[in-house]
């Protein structure tokens, strides 16, 4: 209760506000002023009017509201909460596959690093990834960078070909086809959930692929009562607070993301006090990640 009383008494002294991934620790999402999927926190975060942006999430996230937000303060609780699909792709490897296909546009997952969102042409999310896909004239060449099951999964929506960079999120690798058909068995009738970073066999074996937020909003609106959930374990805590009559069950138990889970009340509540750790973009790198985010956002 005392570490409560301090985050918002810190809160208020920076003049902060806490933004935090629907994959966050329970206590850490209840403290948050905003939670929502990746691109839910980007628009936030580029209409954020507070100086101090605490980013409960993984660093590419901080990142991203850092190059939105340049005159802002943006803090992460842990700097050490990376994303390992992230970290698949390095600008030079972007520069060498983007010279391997001449005159290609890049489409760039948010899951990845100012430096390879500098080289792209346009950013996208598990939620928007066919709209600005189709944003893209017929007959461009596109390479799709670095997830190659939500690149698969868009290429396939849209009756295109990409170029898949070979990434993955090693978290969502871990749900298999078996594991679905299983759950399947042992609650007939539910309704299946998983995220587009699972493999196209675990893809096809479910009912609806949605991302974080677009799980949120299906659970809400639709008239099933029971959810079989392929993702990160934290949605649940906001699937079940949101839907107290509905049942949500994991698929697996094992699906959790360790960087997701290194925030904590006690980091959060470090961060404001000490203003610790800011994330901050080398200028020029900052400003050419920026036309990439901002071309996305400008799709409505
Ligand atoms: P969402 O944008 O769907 O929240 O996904 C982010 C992520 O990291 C999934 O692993
Ligand atoms: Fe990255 Fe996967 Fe964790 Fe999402 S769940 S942050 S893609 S490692």
């Amino acid at each position: 209760m005392k570490m409560l009383e301090e985050i918002r008494s810190w809160k208020e002294k920076r003049g902060a506000v806490i933004l935090a991934h629907n994959y966050q620790p329970d206590d850490v999402q209840e403290i948050a002023d905003f939670i929502g999927d990746s691109l839910e926190l980007a628009r936030k975060a580029s209409a954020i009017e507070a100086d101090v942006i605490v980013f409960c999430g993984v660093y590419f996230m901080a990142e991203t509201a850092a190059i939105l937000n340049p005159g802002k303060t943006v803090l992460i609780p842990d700097p050490e909460a990376g994303c390992p699909m992230a970290d698949m792709i390095d600008a030079g490897q972007l520069r060498a596959f983007k010279a391997q296909h001449p005159g290609a546009k890049v489409l760039c997952y948010v899951n990845s690093t100012a430096e390879v969102k500098a080289e792209s042409d346009i950013c996208v999310t598990s939620a928007n990834a066919d709209k600005v896909a189709a944003s893209l004239p017929e007959g461009t060449e596109i390479l799709f960078v670095p997830d190659r099951h939500l690149g698969g999964f868009t290429a396939e929506r849209m009756g295109r070909t990409f170029a898949l960079w070979p990434g993955y999120c090693p978290t969502h690798a871990r749900l298999t086809e078996a594991a679905v058909l299983e759950a399947r068995a042992a609650h007939p009738g539910a309704t299946v959930m998983v995220h587009p970073e699972c493999a196209k066999p675990v893809r096809d074996a479910a009912d609806q692929v949605l991302s974080t937020g677009g799980m949120c909003r299906y659970a809400r609106e639709s008239p099933d009562q029971t959810f079989l959930v392929g993702t990160e374990l934290g949605i649940l805590y906001r699937l079940r607070k949101e839907n107290p009559g509905k049942t949500f069950i994991p698929v697996r138990q094992s699906l959790i993301c360790p960087n997701m889970k290194k925030t904590s009340l006690e980091k959060v509540l470090f961060s404001l006090r000490e203003m610790q750790t800011p994330v901050t973009v080398a200028p020029e790198i900052a400003r050419k990640a920026k036309q990439a985010i901002e071309a996305m956002l400008a799709i409505p």
